[in-house]
This record gives C-alpha cells, sequence and structure tokens, in this order.
C-alpha cells in the first residue's frame, strides 16, 4: 500500500504488531494493581494507542489530548499551546501518556510539564519510535517501541502533510516525494 512512494520499510505490519505485544506485556507487569489513565497526543496517537491498548491487561481509562509547542498565539498554560485538553482531571492518577514518536522533544517536554502540575500521582512517557540524534529538550521516554535514526518516517500513525498516517508499517519516505 502506498509501497512506492518508501525508500524502505523500516518495520513491516509483523514486526510492529510484535514489539507492540512485547510493550503491553512489560506495561501490563510494570502496573500490575493499577488502573492507569492512558492519554493519548492526538493526531499521530492513534494507531499506536489503539493497538497498544487492545494488548493491556489492565483496568485502564482513556482520554485524548492536542497540543503544539508552536505558534505563541494562545498559550493558555504558559507552558503549551493545549488546542484540546482532557476531559478529567488527573490529580492522583496514574497517567500513562502515548505518542507516535519522540523527536527534538520540544511538544512532548512542554506537555509532561503541564501535566506534572496538575498533580498526577505517576507520570510516564510511551512512544512507538524514539529519534534520540534529533533531541534538544531534556526528555526521554519510559517505553519505546522502536530508536530510530535521523530519517522521514510515516505510517502507523505518523504522517507527511497529513498523508500516510493509515500505513500499517513503518516505512522511510522516498525524499521525492517531499523535495
Ligand atoms: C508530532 C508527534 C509529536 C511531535 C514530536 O506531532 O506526534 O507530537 O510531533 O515532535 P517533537 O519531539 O519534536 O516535539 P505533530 O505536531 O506533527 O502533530 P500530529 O500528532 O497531528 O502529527
Amino acid at each position: 500500500m502506498m509501497e512506492q512512494d518508501m525508500q524502505q520499510i523500516l518495520f513491516t505490519q509483523e514486526e510492529v504488531a510484535t514489539r507492540i505485544r512485547e510493550l503491553a506485556a512489560e506495561i501490563s507487569r510494570d502496573y500490575a494493581g493499577k488502573a492507569p489513565l492512558v492519554v493519548g497526543v492526538l493526531r499521530g496517537c492513534f494507531v499506536f494507542m489503539a493497538d497498544l491498548v487492545r494488548c493491556l491487561e489492565l483496568p485502564l481509562t482513556l482520554d485524548f489530548m492536542s497540543a503544539s509547542s508552536y505558534g505563541a498565539g494562545t498559550v493558555s498554560s504558559g507552558l503549551v499551546d493545549i488546542r484540546l485538553d482532557l476531559h478529567d482531571d488527573i490529580a492522583g492518577r496514574d497517567v500513562l501518556l502515548v505518542e507516535d514518536i519522540l523527536d527534538t522533544g520540544n511538544t512532548l517536554s512542554k506537555l509532561v510539564a503541564e501535566l506534572k502540575s496538575r498533580g498526577p500521582a505517576s507520570l510516564k512517557l510511551c512512544v512507538l519510535l524514539d529519534k534520540p540524534e534529533r533531541r534538544t529538550a531534556n526528555i526521554q521516554a519510559d517505553y519505546v517501541g522502536f530508536t530510530i535514526p535521523d530519517a522521514f518516517v510515516v505510517g502507523c500513525g505518523l504522517d507527511f502533510d497529513q498523508k500516510y498516517r493509515q500505513l500499517p508499517y513503518i516505512g522511510i519516505l522516498k525524499p521525492s516525494v517531499y523535495e
């Protein structure tokens, strides 16, 4: 599917599914006896989060938010521009933040600071992809699906110009597509 636009398939649908099952097993062990609030950061989270939560053996609840650290227009919190906020208070909750990719860390570090200020019992970060070469903010994920090189990746929620999010694999986009 849209494979003609890919330079390389980095992780196949099967490899992604296997890794998500492993991550879910680890998270289920770590949170045993707890009822975490799994928070997805839209839009990129939607595929990974759906796959992950269906493998978690925990009495979890879900919520979503959307944020941007760019555009200094309406900075509601002073930390990050929250475009869509959580439905419920997270004070005292064990929050697991789920994202498709940790890249520079600019957005997520501010989002984590904002959520911590709300007094959760715990806050951990789970990402499908980690691109450490690009990091500028001081942040790391507690759970990482795959560590990847600095390449333009799409699929499993990740987009280029809002396209390719639905691809069931992680692919590196051909430069001719975005240049
Ligand atoms: C992407 C991704 C992360 C962020 C990572 O979101 O989903 O939220 O960028 O980049 P960073 O580590 O450099 O902050 P994007 O803003 O593209 O929105 P999207 O989720 O709608 O794709």
